[in-house]
């Protein structure tokens, strides 16, 4: 059975004081609830503040991208090895935005997770269509050759123990999320497409839901049987807000 995993991508926001006001509330919030694990992603800048408020409570941490060298002459760039060293767990990979605003390749982005991979961290590989493509009923298309590009280069088995977010791009910070039943019909297509490589691959792999998930639309997206919890923006940002969305994915999975 597949555990739930909802993560907080703060994007880029954040402040020393921000980041400790929002660790605080978010340990009381969600210490109680199991069932359901949970992550946050913060600014780079601020991993090692957030590594030392998370201790010793069940938030895990997470980046929001890793650079493919280790080390080295590459003047800006954050290594895995790095993001390792403080004790990120979940490595997002492959968000729109860095598709868009850094023109990465589907064949880039299956490099970091290879390298992500060998160093024993979780990719977190960010798919999804535009509102174009929705409309010319490219989804599909789209989400198999994203993922394609990783199963080419490094085998079915490479998604053991990792996590795909199926972010639809017409849905990221518009408050226009895809209905439940949508999401869970583009789900399925993802889980159905590694399962013609390795159905028991298939089975395990984590794939989350991103796009305007919020504390009252979060319960019906995870009752779905493929939605196995969510990649967070903007709601993340508001302890609160979060708090409801991973309660939301406990109580699903107990149903499930
Ligand atoms: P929003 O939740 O703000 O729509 O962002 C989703 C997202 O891009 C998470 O990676």
């Amino acid at each position: 059975m597949r555990h739930p995993l909802v993560m907080g991508n703060w994007k880029l926001n954040g402040s020393i004081h921000m980041v400790h006001e929002l660790i605080a509330a978010l340990r009381k919030e969600v210490s109680g609830v199991a069932g359901c694990d949970v992550a946050i992603a913060p600014p780079a800048v601020y991993l090692c503040q957030a590594r030392h408020e998370i201790g010793g409570s069940r938030i895990a941490l997470g980046a929001q991208d890793t650079g493919v060298n280790l080390s080295g002459a590459f003047t800006g760039e954050t290594s895995a090895e790095m993001l390792k060293n403080v004790d990120v767990k979940y490595v997002i990979i492959g968000h729109s935005e860095r598709r868009t605003y850094h023109k990465e390749s589907d064949e880039f982005i299956a490099q970091k997770f290879g390298v992500l991979k060998e160093l024993g961290l979780t990719p977190v590989l960010c798919i999804g269509e535009t509102e174009a493509e929705n409309e010319a009923g490219k989804t599909q298309e789209v989400c198999a050759r994203q993922i394609d590009a990783v199963l080419n280069a490094h085998g079915a088995a490479a998604f053991k123990d990792a996590v795909i977010a199926y972010e639809p791009i017409w849905a990221i910070g518009t408050g226009k999320s895809a209905t439940p039943a949508q999401a869970q019909a583009v789900h399925k297509f993802i889980r159905d497409h590694i399962a013609k490589k390795d159905a028991a691959i298939a089975e395990q792999v984590i794939i989350q839901y991103g796009g305007s998930v919020n504390d009252k639309n979060a319960a019906e997206l995870f009752g779905q049987p493929d939605i196995d919890g969510a990649l967070v923006g903007g709601a993340s940002l508001k302890a609160d807000a979060f708090a409801v969305i991973v309660k939301a994915a406990a109580e699903a999975k107990a149903k499930k």
